[in-house]
């Protein structure tokens, strides 16, 4: 399975800070934010990988990651021109996927997850993940009927429950078709969740849930709660490595 990091948008919510670079590089505790979603893609087991990034600062990412030989992996660059949304930029893939399954990562999706049993166990239509949260509004929200989703609203206000549609995804071949019948949202823009409520139309949707860390970095709150998460692991990879060592 081939992956996708949709490292596109203005980054509006982090300014000044995105006025030097794109969103997607900027530090979340002790590396860019981008090289989150390009190791849970890597840890799952996922070596070819497109990076669809907005036009501002689109540089910074060859020069950063280049071919991505250092990370053991290929990396393939496109460009989304002018920010409209999500599934628009998913739809800069469809080349890349030749129809073939592909799983998609947000760029500011941060995740303790190894999801490499779903890349291996994909087969048809589309996979979403969900975490509960204590802020759902801020995202996609599924209506469950038990343990199935019925319907996703985007920002609903207020939220039917406490589950958010995390940023990682898993489509067939006929996710680019069905971008290319979608309108735009009130805001203007292509939503990943009218593709999701797309594909549950034809029943063809399936929800797994998203048993570790998560959170987004796109706003400074979430960014620095991210930050919080990173600090600790790497409290807990240095303590283990000092483990049995006299301290100094
Ligand atoms: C986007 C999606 C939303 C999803 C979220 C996950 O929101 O539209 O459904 O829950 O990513 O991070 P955005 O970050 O564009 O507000």
């Amino acid at each position: 399975m081939k992956g996708v990091i949709l490292a596109g948008g203005l980054g509006t919510r982090l300014r000044p800070l995105t006025n030097i670079t794109n969103k997607h590089l900027i530090p979340v505790y002790n590396k860019p934010m981008i090289l989150y979603p390009l190791e849970t893609l890597i840890k799952s087991g996922i070596r070819d990988i497109l990076i669809v990034s907005g036009r501002e600062h689109a540089g910074h990412f060859v020069e950063f990651l280049g071919s991505g030989k250092e990370y053991g992996v290929r990396l393939t660059y496109r460009v989304q021109d002018e920010a409209g949304g999500i599934a628009q930029a998913l739809l800069l893939a469809g080349d890349f996927a030749d129809r073939k399954p592909v799983m998609v990562i947000l760029g500011d999706n941060i995740f303790e997850d190894n999801f490499s049993k779903y890349v291996k166990s994909f087969r048809k239509g589309a996979r979403i993940f969900l975490k509960k949260v204590p802020d759902a509004k801020r995202f996609g929200v599924p209506v469950l009927e038990g343990k199935n989703v019925v319907n996703i609203l985007e920002k609903p206000m207020p939220p039917p429950n406490d589950h958010a549609v995390t940023g990682i995804y898993q489509y067939d071949g006929d996710v680019f078709k069905i971008i290319k019948k979608l309108r735009p949202s009130d805001r203007g823009e292509l939503e990943i969740t009218d593709v999701n409520n797309a594909y549950i139309k034809r029943r063809n949707l399936k929800a797994e849930i998203v048993r570790g860390f998560w959170s987004d970095a796109g706003t400074f709150d979430s960014l620095a709660r991210a930050t919080q998460w990173a600090l600790r692991q790497f409290d807990k990879i240095t303590a283990g490595k000092l483990k049995g060592r006299p301290l100094r």
